[in-house]
């Protein structure tokens, strides 16, 4: 019967965001955005505190912002009327101020087109306004300036997105709405990709927004390494959100990230401790690679119960699909003078490194591309590391072909 059971049910998928129901610690971030948004909704005077999340691929920033949604839909729906809109920063979305407002507002009103547990008079609001945006969208598209690079900075100036999330804050208001949650995810892109001055300009807007009294909370993304670069250039933008980094799990975090969908789906499967310590172990607690594990190992084991004979047992093929799966991909993303660092990188049998040991011409810009691949993981200026330990053991593999 188990088998059967097993067949059919895998809750574990590291290609997705968490499903908010196996969604496994970070109890003082979650904690901090409840108490937020819960002591915003009973008073008028209470602003919201903006927060940030910092952290490095793969680590669980973007499950967190739907974990967030789910707490305000689900968990809190009694006590707060809630709206929220998660908007994903791609380079395409960050090339100039019009076409950030306007891909903003246009997530906003597409996601509440669809299904949304909120009353349907806000989804009227929200279906009002947006057919204001909407006029915008389409003049934006026929501004034929937009078509020459040069003048895109002056000419998208357009689309006031202060004023577009005002009025509709207002209506929201009218309509019995406490608070509003716009969530940024991947903001390091307006950093690369942006328009100039793209942060001060968001700066305002939040600052304005606030000032005028509108009740929106700001969640923004971003991996570990662009934060000093945001908080250099945009200082005064860090300076209104409260910082939260996040990193890898320890042991009982990783035990909660395995257990979890296990219990919630009531699947009779026992992962013994010898084995959840020794996932613990190889993954040092990273959130994706315990989940892609966990999805092989359930895929694989022969009954309701995971020891470490099994697990054992399976460690090369878990190993090997790992490696052509993801490792590979990763590998593939760097370029030749990129791999061929890689693979330098690979044998100096050193935890962390630095540029300069490496032989040869200067590869600080190397360095700085792979982090950016998030091959490497910068620690502090000048001292990097792999992105996983998992990964050495795929360059050492390579290494020795
Ligand atoms: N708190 C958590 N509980 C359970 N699983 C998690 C948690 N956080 C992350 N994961 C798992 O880790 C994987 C990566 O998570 P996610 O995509 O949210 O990370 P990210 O930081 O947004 O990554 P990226 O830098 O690639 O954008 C997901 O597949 C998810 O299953
Ligand atoms: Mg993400």
């Amino acid at each position: 019967m188990t088998k059967m059971t097993k067949m059919t049910s895998n809750p574990f998928d590291a290609r997705g965001v968490a499903n908010p129901k196996y969604f496994a610690n970070r109890g003082n971030l979650l904690d901090f955005f409840r108490e937020n948004v819960m002591s915003c909704s009973k008073s008028k005077i209470t602003r919201p505190d903006n927060i940030a999340i910092i952290g490095n691929w793969g680590v669980g920033k973007t499950s967190t912002l739907y974990k967030f949604r789910d707490i305000l839909y689900n968990e809190m729906e009694n006590d707060v009327s809630a709206f929220s809109v998660i908007f994903p920063l791609k380079p395409s979305v960050c090339i100039n101020a019009d076409t950030f407002a306007s891909s903003l507002l246009d997530t906003l009103s597409k996601h509440y087109s669809v299904s949304m547990p909120l009353k349907n008079r806000v989804k009227d609001v929200i279906k009002e306004e947006s057919k204001v945006w909407e006029k915008w969208r389409l003049e934006i598209s026929f501004n034929p300036k937009l078509q020459r690079k040069e003048e895109k900075e002056e000419a998208c100036r357009n689309v006031d997105l202060t004023n577009a999330l005002l009025a509709l804050w207002r209506k929201l208001e009218d309509n019995g709405i406490d608070i509003g949650v716009i969530m940024l995810d991947d903001i390091h892109y307006l950093l690369t990709e942006g328009w100039k001055g793209s942060l001060y300009d968001l700066r305002t807007d939040i600052q304005t927004l606030s000032a005028e009294g509108a009740k929106y909370l700001f969640v923004f993304t971003g991996p570990t390494f662009s934060y000093p670069e945001i908080h250099e250039i945009g200082e005064p933008f860090t300076r209104l959100f409260e910082k939260f980094e996040i990193g890898n799990f320890d042991f009982e975090g990783t035990k909660e990230v395995i257990e979890k969908p296990l219990l919630t789906e009531d699947l009779n499967i026992k992962i013994s401790d010898e084995v959840i310590k020794r996932i613990y172990d190889l993954t040092e607690g990273h959130p994706f690679f315990i989940v892609y594990i966990m999805r092989d190992l359930i895929k694989k084991i022969k009954d309701d119960v995971a020891d470490i004979e099994d697990f054992d047992k399976l460690y090369n093929y878990i190993i090997e699909h790992l490696t052509q799966t993801k490792f590979h991909d990763d590998f593939n993303k760097a370029s030749d003078a990129e791999r061929e660092l890689l693979l330098k990188i690979s044998e100096l049998n050193k935890e962390v490194f630095s540029p300069s040991d490496i032989k040869g011409r200067s590869q600080t810009k190397l360095f700085e591309r792979l982090t950016k691949k998030d091959l490497l993981i910068k620690i502090q200026r000048g001292r990097y590391k792999l992105c996983h330990p998992l990964f050495l053991e795929y360059l050492t593999r390579m290494n020795s072909l």
